[in-house]
């Protein structure tokens, strides 16, 4: 036995598995638990199941920590482009980009559409990048393989995070402020593009298990099948407009569907998408949907990530939890979620949680 109780081999798996996980990339997404990952596996570890759901997925950091760590995973976000991303990373087994893929990718197309150098050019990146995004997704929207595609467009979406100044795209226009001279800013999208590549085919692997990701509101979506265990990490009532996931990330939303059914707001500066309606964001709804959340799943063991700035307060969401579960255990970390890497970035320190109903 190890001092940590283990027995030796497990041990080793359990490393094997949180070093897996910690070789996901960071999105530098909006409320990730990428840096918590370590955490929540040596808080889950010793919980027994097998099925699990990652209800609001985003970057889908923590499903590749549950796949790592041998579980059957189901994802979801109702946002398209982050079921696109755990698609890719999670559901896909065996499927990598080769190097006829990427010919395929980078190859002239003179019958492609031009619809994003059209709408975004003057708001986001130079016009040889936007060129470049509408001849890839046109030729990734012709590989006849659903993970290939996926993964391609997984590669797509974390280089224009990188390109694009802290990673939000509700700036445009003069960035000079935010360009503090990185590489990730300097290089072209189709170079950004090619490293991805090497670095997503990289994460592929299989864990014996049929995973699947799904894209829908949390209240809509149905499980034909039995989850041993739910974990939401859903968005907190925000203090600012900022905080809209829609409002942040339009423009991967948008490439994830060519803007396909999206109704672009003409009028707005960064030429926004509507914002989805969530009622995790509102004030007044926001304990009513907890009630909601934990009856629908009351069948599982819940794992809420949380933190002291949520509202409602921790009393009151442990007060709704208990309705449904009679051994409720809070886990309590210090954490400091980082937005960006500008000087200015607003940093903001909490104490996160880790909330168990059994
Ligand atoms: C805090 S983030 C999740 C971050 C994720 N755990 C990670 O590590 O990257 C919250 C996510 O919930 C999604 N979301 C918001 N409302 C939702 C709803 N009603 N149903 C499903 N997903 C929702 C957002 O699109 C966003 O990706």
């Amino acid at each position: 036995m190890t001092s940590s109780g283990l027995q030796p081999e497990l041990f080793e798996n359990a490393n094997a598995a949180l070093e897996q996980a910690l070789d996901y990339p960071k999105f530098r997404y909006m409320g990730s638990k990428h840096k918590l990952l370590p955490w929540i596996y040596n808080n889950l570890s010793d919980l027994k199941f097998d099925t699990v759901l990652d209800g609001f997925s985003g970057s889908g950091a923590v499903s590749y920590l549950f796949k790592a760590m041998g579980k059957k995973v189901i994802s979801n976000d109702f946002l398209n482009f982050p079921a696109i991303i755990t698609k890719a990373t999670c559901e896909n087994s065996d499927t990598t980009l080769d190097e006829k893929d990427v010919d395929h990718i980078l190859k002239n197309n003179p019958g492609k559409d031009n619809f994003i150098k059209q709408t975004f050019e003057g708001i986001f990146f130079t016009k040889e990048d936007l060129e470049f995004l509408d001849l890839a997704y046109w030729n990734i929207s012709k590989l006849n393989n659903e993970y290939k595609k996926a993964l391609a467009l997984t590669c797509l979406f974390r280089s224009c995070l990188k390109k694009q100044p802290r990673g939000v795209f509700t700036v445009s226009g003069d960035l000079s402020n935010y360009n503090d001279g990185r590489r990730d800013l300097k290089i072209s999208l189709k170079t950004h593009f090619l490293e991805q590549i090497k670095i997503f085919n990289s994460l592929v692997f299989s864990n014996g298990k049929n995973h699947f990701s799904v894209s829908g509101d949390i209240f809509e979506i149905n499980i034909n099948e039995k989850i041993d265990l739910v974990y939401f990490d859903p968005p907190y009532v925000p203090n600012s407009d900022d905080n809209c996931y829609t409002k942040r990330y339009h423009f991967l939303e948008g490439l994830s569907k060519y803007w396909k059914d999206e109704e672009i707001l003409y009028d707005t500066k960064v030429k926004k998408i509507k914002k989805k309606y969530t009622p995790f964001s509102y004030r007044s709804q926001a304990i009513e949907a907890f009630d909601n959340l934990f009856y629908k799943f009351k069948n599982s063991i819940i794992v809420l990530s949380y933190s002291d700035n949520g509202f409602p307060d921790l009393e009151i969401i442990q007060e709704i939890l208990s309705k449904y579960k009679s051994e409720i255990n809070v886990i309590k970390k210090p954490h400091r979620y980082h937005f960006g890497n500008h000087a200015a970035v607003k940093r903001s320190e909490v104490e996160e949680y880790l909330i168990i109903g059994k």
